[in-house]
């Protein structure tokens, strides 16, 4: 596979995933207001809030560990980027997907950044930022299947990440009760097993599959589109009622939509820059 990530994100048309942020213009962020410099001393030793992020750090390029441990990917950037104009500080912690909702629920976690999927049934325990990301199942398979559709899974063998879209969808595919779903805790663990012969497919979100089919020639993986997949969006999950955190959150991510670092981020990770935002509407009536 001589294709470079970039080249292939572009031709697998991830950037048909538009970007629902409020719309731009080259308006500056005012600056943050500063603490009073001359603080009274009781007051400046207050330890500024550390928000803890939790996120399963197995789903590059939007969240994985570096060589040396540390928490990187794009949502990382866009969190981090947003998190610095809405004036608070953020902590990524690496947590497993499986809990990972739970962890939010007890408060473990200020907030889930993981390349959530904002869903209705999600939406009934928990709170979403406004969307920051579009993407929509793919498909990978061998290089020499058949495959040609979602469709053809159903009387196959599929491997999905535990608890995510992916899995929701092939369930729905297969039947409740089907034998043939192989759920992992992580979806490189699924792309495993499909290397291995243990599934013939996986269904799980385009960017990361895209991702490890570029990254992992030896695989010899190609990817199958289905425009029977619904569209997702990502969002900042947020413990249900923390209206004062969402607020922040939603500021930040508007700032940068609004002065361009998030169209920066983006190219960064997916070589062109997002399309321009318009499915806004629509996201914003579909709340
Ligand atoms: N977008 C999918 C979902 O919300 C999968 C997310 C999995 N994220 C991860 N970091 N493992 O269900």
């Amino acid at each position: 596979m001589r294709l470079t990530t970039r080249r292939f994100l572009q031709a697998a048309g991830l950037f048909a995933a538009g970007v629902l942020l409020a719309a731009c213009g080259k308006k500056e962020a005012p600056p943050a207001p500063t603490p009073a410099a001359a603080a009274p001393a009781s007051a400046a030793a207050a330890p500024a809030k550390v928000y803890v992020v939790g996120t399963d750090a197995a789903y590059a390029p939007f969240e994985s560990q570096n060589e040396k441990g540390e928490i990187v990917g794009f949502d990382v950037d866009v969190v981090k980027a947003a998190a610095a104009k809405a004036g608070i500080e953020v902590k990524f912690v690496n947590t497993p997907w499986e809990g990972i909702f739970n962890a939010l629920g007890q408060g473990d976690r200020d907030m889930v950044v993981s390349a959530v999927t904002i869903t209705e049934e999600r939406k009934q325990t928990m709170d979403f930022s406004t969307p920051y990301f579009d993407a929509v199942q793919l498909i990978a398979v061998k290089a020499d299947s058949k495959i040609a559709k979602f469709e053809d899974l159903k009387k196959l063998k599929v491997g999905v990440q535990t608890g995510t879209t992916g899995d929701e969808a092939v369930t729905k595919l297969l039947g409740k009760t089907s034998t043939s779903i192989k759920r992992f805790e992580s979806t490189p663990l699924a792309l495993k097993e499909l290397e291995s012969g243990g599934v013939d497919a996986v269904v799980a979100d385009n960017g990361v599959v895209i991702n490890y089919v570029a990254n992992n020639a030896g695989s010899k993986f190609k990817t199958v589109a289905d425009k029977s997949f619904a569209p997702e969006q990502y969002g900042v999950a947020i413990k249900k009622g923390n209206a004062d955190l969402l607020a922040k959150v939603n500021k930040g991510l508007a700032d940068i939509k609004a002065d361009g670092s998030y169209d920066k981020i983006f190219t960064q990770y997916f070589g062109a820059p997002p399309p321009v935002a318009a499915t806004a509407p629509a996201a914003a009536a579909s709340k």
